[in-house]
């Protein structure tokens, strides 16, 4: 008989596996995936790839508005990167993973954002790490305006070190997602930091 083209949309699935997820979906008998394709205002978005150059080009057509790439994916050559990421309309920032010293992007800053991963980059749920804070402190000290994201591990029992350290920017998975009330948390989060 006739049957129904099922498209399962990825924009409820779990964002961090998306590979998994679309087979998982296609296993379970899905026709398509759907994509849920928006114009990218509020796109901030974290590249944990080993050549961000190549996503340089697409990321800005998909309508990102900001390109973190890691320090540890492009040692050599990040001053270049970063200037093809301004002239593709992005703003452009970078990130160190819990083990890298802030001296590695220090030279001459031209980032808009410098991103402290405070877990290992990977999942979401993990622990936050302590000892990230004291980059965060020496970023601040040293560049009073920069924009200072932190990454992996903060919900409301875990804010207050980044608010005080000086990080303005706040990366939030699991305690957003996961919370009863979102819009609650969001809005601790929000207040938390010092100006
Ligand atoms: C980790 C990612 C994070 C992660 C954060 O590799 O960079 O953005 O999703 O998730 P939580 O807030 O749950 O630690
Ligand atoms: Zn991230």
């Amino acid at each position: 008989g006739v049957t129904a083209k099922i498209a399962p949309s990825m924009l409820s699935s779990d964002f961090s596996n998306l590979a998994s997820e679309a087979a998982r979906m296609l296993d379970c008998g899905a026709d398509w995936l759907h994509m849920d394709i928006m114009d990218g205002a509020y796109l901030d978005c974290h590249l944990m790839v080993t050549n961000p150059f190549d996503y340089v080009e697409p990321m800005g057509k998909a309508g990102a508005s900001g390109f973190t790439f890691h320090i540890e994916a492009s040692k050599d050559n990040w001053q270049e990167l970063v200037q093809k990421i301004k002239s593709k309309g992005m703003s452009p920032g970078v990130a160190l993973k819990p083990g890298t010293p802030i001296e590695e992007v220090e030279a001459d800053n031209p980032v808009d954002m410098v991103l402290v991963m405070t877990v290992e980059p990977g999942f979401g749920g993990q622990k936050f790490m302590p000892a990230t804070m004291d980059k965060v402190r020496t970023l601040r000290k040293k560049y009073p305006s920069l924009d200072i994201e932190v990454d992996g591990g903060f919900g409301p029992s875990t804010i207050a070190m980044a608010a005080s350290a000086g990080a303005n920017c706040i990366v939030a998975g699991s305690s957003v997602f996961g919370a009863a009330e979102p819009a609650q948390v969001i809005s601790l989060l929000k207040n938390s930091v010092e100006e």
